[in-house]
């Protein structure tokens, strides 16, 4: 034999040799550990890369108040336009006046190029509506609604077309139902003025009549029924950034956004200028997907609300300079919109903010628990803003729970700060964020391990891997967030809430990346990273159970060679369930060995579900939605102990059932 081939013989038989070594887990299964919070797994959402207006929104007329700075922008006009400012809604006053151009054969009117165009499909329907009114009264005037494709090599660019009858000198809303007989993610929105009558036109709005549960105000059925699918427990918004504004002015205001759509002023949307190298000038919140929608969707996804605040601090990130916020001394309008957002919440009917609730279409309470002040907040300021908060919501409502932060860095030295001041405030739950590389991910498995028991609980409240010179969604991005949760889930105890950031992307308007959810304007994908969510999710259990390996947990220390794993008991389906991420690019064979477990015990059945990827950097794309999917397979089970076998670079979900 030569050298060569006994080298290659030798590394065969190590290699067999390290491939063959069974890890042995001892799963106790007779002593039940923490409770899983049913709020632990769920979702953070923020009107980032058109999650809202573009988005989750399902409006699809962009600049339909004519409020954007630049009034027309979004809209191209043609023959007698003009803009008017004394319209019937007093934050939006803004408004088009249609005039008939003098010659039958010259058109007045406009068109709206909606977000990244307009996306409609065959034989769906979309419910124009728009308020109007002819201004000099008389004979009643018509505009022809259409739906065009500008680049169509037909005889006609329109493809869906009615006409509108506008009848009254006052102002009043019409609708009429649009079936498109083509799909086009990209139509244009176009109206004509059909009569010498002058017409005014505002609030000009387009939405798919099937919209998510069917609401008018409506969100776009697949990206909601994707949020539905991954079972959140907790539902956090407005964001993030936009909670505290580029500066206070353009903070997220609650206020804002409730009530008539038509009344809600717009925000300017931090992230369309924070990245000046992603830039998007036409990109506003219109708050029709406001607070009262968000609180209406929780419950509908079966979550708990957790609105965040603005604590009076904008973000500091863009100032520096302590004018920038609000002083200590004047906060009380910003604890009296906490307080009001609590009454408008769960208040009575007969509350003034109660009242608008039920005025909305809600008289039952949202049963609101948690309230967040602050998001990425640091120094001194911020536990000095925080504390009259913490004091009058403690006052009014005892039993909200209110989340504090430990600022923007997974640890360093604000992050050591905050951490005794929330204490110190008696915070409920800390929110921490880690957007972090491979390496931090990957040394993270046993971060909560050591925590202060008495403390505050954890939110883990925007996370993701942000791969290094990888920052964009790949396999193995989601797979050191899977192992990195095994740990958020041995610790349950005091870990309560964990939710990836951010949730949506468009493909055509992004500023941040990963993300959990991409879309266009038709189709969405599901990442592998929402379906680490969904699994964690869809299996929390009801318990955490002790698993460890050598006596010790499976964090993916030195020596366990890249294996994470966390296990907890089931109660409503009598359930084991065993999650091992192998990190390493060895398959593992490993013995699940149950403790606890009485002699006749046998196990009913089982099954696993598994993740994997032969390449580490590819992930879902809207063209591809299905490359990476968790396959599901039966376990084979012989006594109690279970012996399997896990592929390299695998997240894996063991579901054995008593
Ligand atoms: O998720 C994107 C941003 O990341 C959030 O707005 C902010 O809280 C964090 O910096």
């Amino acid at each position: 034999m030569s050298k060569k081939t006994l080298l290659a013989a030798m590394a065969l038989t190590m290699g067999m040799t390290l491939q063959a070594q069974t890890h042995d887990f001892v799963i106790q299964t007779k002593k039940l550990g923490a409770e899983i919070q049913p709020t632990m797994y769920g979702l953070f959402f923020e009107d980032i890369n058109y999650a809202a207006d573009g988005g989750l929104y399902a409006e699809l007329v962009k600049n339909r108040s004519f409020e954007f700075p630049q009034h027309l922008q979004g809209w191209k006009s043609f023959g007698k336009v003009s803009l008017q400012d004394d319209g019937p809604f007093e934050k939006n006053p803004h408004y088009v006046r249609l005039a008939y151009s003098g010659h039958p054969h010259k058109h007045t009117g406009l068109e709206n190029e909606g977000f990244f165009g307009i996306g409609v499909e065959k034989d769906k329907e979309y419910r124009f509506s728009v308020w109007a009114r002819i201004p000099d009264g008389g004979q009643a005037s018509k505009i022809r609604v259409e739906l065009i494709n500008t680049k169509s090599m037909g005889e006609r660019q329109a493809f869906a077309s009615t006409e509108l009858t506008i009848d009254s000198k006052e102002w009043k809303k019409y609708q009429v139902v649009l079936k498109s007989p083509v799909t086009d993610p990209k139509s244009t929105l176009r109206i004509f003025l059909r009569s010498q009558a002058t017409v005014d036109l505002e609030h000009i709005s387009l939405f798919p009549v099937d919209t998510w549960k069917g609401h008018e105000n409506g969100l776009r059925k697949d990206l909601a029924q994707k949020l539905a699918d991954l079972k959140p427990g907790i539902f956090r918004f407005p964001g993030g950034c936009i909670v505290e504004g580029t500066d206070l002015d353009t903070r997220y205001n609650w206020k804002n956004t409730v009530g008539p759509v038509e009344n809600r002023p717009i925000n300017e949307n931090r992230w369309q200028y924070t990245f000046d190298y992603r830039f998007y000038p036409d990109y506003y919140q219109s708050y029709g997907l406001g607070f009262y929608e968000f609180f209406q969707l929780s419950e509908e996804i079966g979550s708990e609300p957790l609105p965040v605040l603005s604590c009076g601090l904008a973000c500091q990130f863009q100032n520096p300079n302590e004018e920038a916020h609000v002083p200590v001394a004047e906060l009380q309008p910003y604890i009296q919109d906490a307080l009001d957002l609590i009454e408008f919440a769960n208040g009575d009917v007969n509350t003034t903010w109660g009242k608008l609730r039920a005025d909305m279409g809600h008289p039952e309470p949202f049963n609101l628990k948690f309230i967040g002040i602050g998001n990425e907040q640091w120094d001194k300021t911020y536990p000095e803003h925080l504390e009259p908060f913490v004091k009058a919501i403690r006052a009014a409502y005892p039993d909200i729970k209110i989340v504090g932060s430990s600022g923007p860095d997974s640890e360093g030295k604000q992050f050591d700060y905050l951490w005794p001041e929330m204490k110190r405030l008696k915070a409920d739950l800390v929110d921490e964020h880690f957007y972090r590389p491979e390496t931090w991910f990957l040394s993270q498995g046993a971060r909560y391990d050591n925590y202060d028991r008495k403390g505050p609980k954890v939110f883990a409240g925007e996370y993701a891997c942000h791969g290094k010179g990888k920052k964009w969604n790949h396999f193995h991005a989601s797979l050191l967030e899977a192992a990195f949760m095994t740990g958020l889930e041995r610790n349950a105890d005091i870990v309560h809430m964990a939710t990836y950031a951010p949730l949506f992307a468009h493909v055509e308007g992004w500023q941040w990346r990963p993300d959990l959810i991409w879309f266009d304007n038709l189709k969405s994908v599901k990442t592998v990273s929402y379906y680490v969510q969904q699994l964690y999710a869809t299996y929390k259990g009801t318990n955490v159970l002790s698993l460890t390996m050598d006596k010790k947990a499976v964090t993916g220390a030195e020596g366990q060679d890249g294996l994470f794993a966390s296990a907890v008991y089931d109660k409503a389906t009598n359930a084991v369930i065993v999650k091992i991420a192998n990190t390493s690019d060895k398959a593992q064979s490993i013995a699940l060995n149950f403790q606890g477990m009485k002699k006749k015990d046998v196990w009913a059945g089982g099954r696993c579900i598994k993740l994997s990827s032969p390449d580490l950097d590819k992930d879902n794309t809207v063209e591809n939605p299905t490359a990476i999917v968790p396959v599901e397979s039966p376990l084979t089970i012989e006594g109690q102990s279970v012996n399997v076998e896990i592929e390299p670079n695998t997240f894996a979900v063991y579901i054995l059932n008593k």
